[in-house]
């Protein structure tokens, strides 16, 4: 998104010299693309967006209003999605924590419902007695070795993942064969989101495979979904440098996998995906103010109105794409220079190295590719929260309000 010095100027008074923008136009984009790799190889497809990557309440309306499904991990999430207007028969319930509170009311509202652990077995059962007569659905996150004895891909570096129910030491045996005791319950999905460094499109393929195989080992005659979560690349900015497989590479090895192992079932599974970071990373932008720029030594320090906080919360060392919107077209120095955040952290470096024209006070910094675990993580350290503002069809409004006093010491929370 382009944005001119006077846009910037005119968007400053109404909202403050530092804020998040919300491109609706790229949000429902990466939508349409998502939904139409998968669709057009699979038709019975459900997109559940994945909250924890990013659950501002607007962008979460503005994904149920395209006919995303709300993937949730914790009763937070599940009210947000109830509170937006979700229907619960639209919400997928994962996570390792549940409590029978938790499992009581995903059931009764008749929610895509995925258990992590043993432990949700027994609430399981709690819940059919209390409901004799009620039909239970319920899936089944299931662990397997995903590394087709090749080194692990897992994210970090671990050798196995910590989720799910484990095949190989037979929890999962004892998982469907304890669920199937109860009558009225029936196992209809199989659940296996892996999050792994490199994305890779052959990961996708063994996953669906070995999901679809336990399908058919397992639960025939009930099966109605195959999840396989999210972790997919969305598009990436140019100056990641990166080859990533594209929507369209992911969709055709999942759906063939999908085509192939129920080639002679009548009515087909549902394909259950869970995308995060590629529906919402590159929707957000965060803009921010140039307050002052100086010299230490040999080096050059602009000192911007935002934090690391606001847009890696991570930290991670990447510096991200930017754009700067220059107040006064005069040439500056072209130097190699970074950009520092308020706070009072050594480490607050929102950029480093960055070579170009040195930015001066008043210029704009627009920091792309912000939309996913920021706001989320985006701790109110310091300073209050900055505001979010939407923008679509040439329209900029409001979708959250920058903090204020009250609120960050909110005197129904604190003791003064
Ligand atoms: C169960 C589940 N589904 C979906 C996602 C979304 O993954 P991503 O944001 O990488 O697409 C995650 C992320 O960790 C997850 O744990």
């Amino acid at each position: 998104m382009f944005l001119s010095c006077q846009q910037m100027n005119d968007l400053e008074q109404e909202f403050g010299s530092s804020f998040y923008l919300l491109d609706v136009h790229k949000l429902r984009n990466n939508f349409n693309k998502i939904e139409n790799a998968f669709r057009n190889r699979y038709q019975q497809l459900i997109i559940g967006y994945s909250y924890k990557t990013n659950y501002l309440p607007y962008l979460c309306k503005e994904m149920a209003k395209l006919g995303a499904y709300a993937e949730v991990v914790s009763r937070l999430e599940y009210d947000l999605a109830l509170k937006i207007g979700m229907n619960p028969s639209k919400i997928i319930f994962n996570g390792p924590l549940k409590t029978y509170d938790d499992i009581e009311t995903a059931l009764n509202g008749e929610s895509i419902l995925n258990i992590d652990s043993l432990y949700e077995i027994d609430y399981i059962k709690k819940y059919c007695l209390k409901y004799p007569y009620k039909n239970v659905k319920v899936g089944i996150r299931v662990n397997f070795d995903i590394s087709n004895g090749e080194k692990s891909d897992l994210q970090e570096g671990y050798e196995i993942s910590r989720f799910g129910i484990c095949i190989s030491n037979g929890d999962f045996d004892y998982a469907v064969k304890t669920l199937k005791e109860m009558e009225t319950i029936k196992i209809v999905g199989l659940h296996g989101h892996f999050s792994t460094r490199n994305r890779k499109v052959e990961t996708y393929q063994n996953i669906t495979f070995g999901l679809c195989e336990l399908a058919k080992q397992y639960i025939e005659d009930s099966v109605e979904y195959i999840d396989i979560g999210g972790g997919f690349y969305g598009e990436l900015p140019s100056s990641f440098q990166l080859q990533t497989p594209s929507f369209d590479d992911y969709a055709e090895a999942v759906c063939h996998v999908m085509n192939t192992q129920f080639e002679n079932k009548s009515s087909k599974p549902y394909l259950i995906i869970e995308p995060g970071i590629s529906m919402v990373a590159n929707a957000f932008h965060f803009i921010s103010k140039v307050i002052d720029a100086k010299r230490i030594q040999e080096q050059y320090f602009v000192l911007v109105d935002g934090s690391v906080h606001n847009i890696k919360p991570t930290m991670h060392k990447r510096n991200l794409p930017m754009q700067i919107v220059k107040q006064n077209m005069e040439a500056t120095q072209t130097v190699a220079y970074n950009i520092v955040g308020y706070t009072c952290m050594e480490k607050d470096y929102l950029a480093s190295n960055v070579e170009g024209e040195l930015p001066v006070k008043g210029d704009y910094i627009i920091f792309e590719n912000v939309g996913a675990y920021t706001i989320v993580f985006n701790p109110p350290f310091i300073k209050e929260r900055p505001s979010i503002v939407a923008a679509d069809e040439n329209s900029f409004f409001i979708v959250r309000k920058k903090e204020s006093l009250k609120e960050f010491f909110n005197e129904d929370l604190y003791v003064f």
